[in-house]
This record gives C-alpha cells, structure tokens and sequence, in this order.
C-alpha cells in the first residue's frame, strides 16, 4: 500500500475542461480528457486523502471512493472550487479552463443564412478561478497547485505564470497535437514558489500524480506550524 501521508487531509482536484455553450448544440471546449485530474483522485486517495474531485466534462467513470461533483462551464467550476475549497488542505487545478465564453448564447440552434457572411462570435473574459483561489485562502496552511498548458518557452513561461497566479505549485507540462491532452502518459516540471523545480520524465499520469502529491505532502505538513 502507499504512504498515507495525506491521511486526515481534505484534497480538492479539478479535472477536464469546460465548456462554453454557444447555442443548444454547440460549445468552445477543448481537448482535455480528464485523465490527469482523474490519475490525481486515484493516487491521492490511495494515500488516504478525502478527495473531491470537480469534473468538467470528462467521459470517465467516477473513481472509487471519490466524491465527485460534474459542471460544464468555466463560472459553474468556479462555483464549485469555492465552495469545495471551503476548509480544504489543498486545491489542484488540473482542469482546461476557457479564458473566454461567448458573450451570448442563442436560445435557438444558429442556423446559417443563404448569401449572408457568418456572424462574428465576440467573446468576454472568464474568472480566473486559480488566481482568485491562491489570493483568497480558505483555510490558514492551505495549498494550491497549479497546472500550465504551454506550447513553446515552457519554463519561462511557467515562471512567470506561477508569479502570476500566486500558487505554491505549477506543474508545467508542454503540450502538442497528440502530447500530454487526452494521452495516457505525460511529461512535467514542478516549479515551487520556493524556486525549487523538480523535472518528471514522460511516464505515466499516476506517477506525475504521486510526485505531485510528494512536493505537496511535504508542503502541507510545513503548513501544519502556521
Ligand atoms: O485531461 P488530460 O487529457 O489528461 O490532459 C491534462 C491537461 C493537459 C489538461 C493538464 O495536465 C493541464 O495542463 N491542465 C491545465 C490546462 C490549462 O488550462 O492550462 P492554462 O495554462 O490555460 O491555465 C493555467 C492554470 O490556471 C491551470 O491550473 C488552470 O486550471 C487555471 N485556470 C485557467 C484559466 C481560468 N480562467 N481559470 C483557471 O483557474
């Protein structure tokens, strides 16, 4: 059996990624599975964490022993972060998030006009659920982790996002057309505000997920003395 270091700890995980309707038939998504958030719920509660997993859109059997709450857009995730992060030791963001939605959503299918241009979609900014998060903890001690999607200057650019979005962990993972969203197996670094980066070779998403929860455990029990 694995270390039950997070014994007694609430651990709150977000998975997959939302999805912003357009119109009864249509949404802006992405390409997020699920399945990090999910490996993340799994080896968390092997190490006897009380886990919450919140899943947006991923087409995965709920794991065992997890409760597990299912949303669909980027403001009805954040809802549910808030509320499950109430008291919760440590938040992880591992879930796509849109930056933008629709301006507005069409009762109706939109349908196509003979002889017309399409309509132009405008779009307006979404939460940011990690930065409120990390700037609002619920509990003294909590942790947040974030994840980075990034294509091209990953470290640079995981640098400055964890800066930016003020959480303890960002786990960076570079991302391509059949790299990392939807595979069985991923490839990241951990950066800590602490300026510590700890590299995990391309390997399955349970092992990143146990390295994960590593760096956090020790984090959580650091937090324990506040
Ligand atoms: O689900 P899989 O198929 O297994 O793929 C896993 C994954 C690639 C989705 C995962 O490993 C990952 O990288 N998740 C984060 C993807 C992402 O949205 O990255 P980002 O760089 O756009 O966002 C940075 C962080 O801010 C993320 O923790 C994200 O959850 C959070 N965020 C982003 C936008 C927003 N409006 N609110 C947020 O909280």
């Amino acid at each position: 059996a694995a270390v039950q270091d997070l014994a007694g700890r609430h651990v709150v995980i977000s998975a997959g990624g939302t999805r912003e309707p357009l119109d009864p038939v249509r949404f802006l998504g992405n390409r997020s599975s699920g399945k990090q958030g999910y490996a993340l719920a799994r080896t968390a509660v092997a190490r006897g964490a009380r886990v919450t997993l919140l899943s947006a859109n991923a087409a995965l059997p709920d794991p065992a022993g997890v409760d597990v709450v299912h949303v669909g857009t980027a403001v009805e995730l954040r809802e549910a972060v808030i509320r499950a992060a109430t008291g919760a030791d440590v938040v992880v963001m591992a879930a796509a998030v849109a930056d933008f939605r629709p301006e507005t959503y069409a009762t109706g299918k939109i349908k196509k006009k003979d002889g017309h241009e399409p309509e132009p979609i405008f779009l307006v900014r979404n939460p940011d659920i990690l930065a409120e998060i990390s700037a609002d903890r619920s509990r003294p001690g909590q942790v947040v982790v974030g994840f980075a999607a990034e294509t091209d200057d990953v470290l640079a650019n995981g640098r400055k996002k964890l800066a930016r979005k003020g959480c303890d962990l960002l786990v960076v993972n570079e991302v391509g057309e059949r790299k990392t969203f939807g595979s069985e197996e991923n490839e990241a670094v951990l950066l800590g505000a602490d300026g510590s980066e700890t590299p995990v070779p391309y390997g399955p998403k349970e092992v990143l997920s146990d390295t994960i929860w590593d760096v956090v455990a020790r984090l959580v029990s650091a937090g324990d003395t506040l």
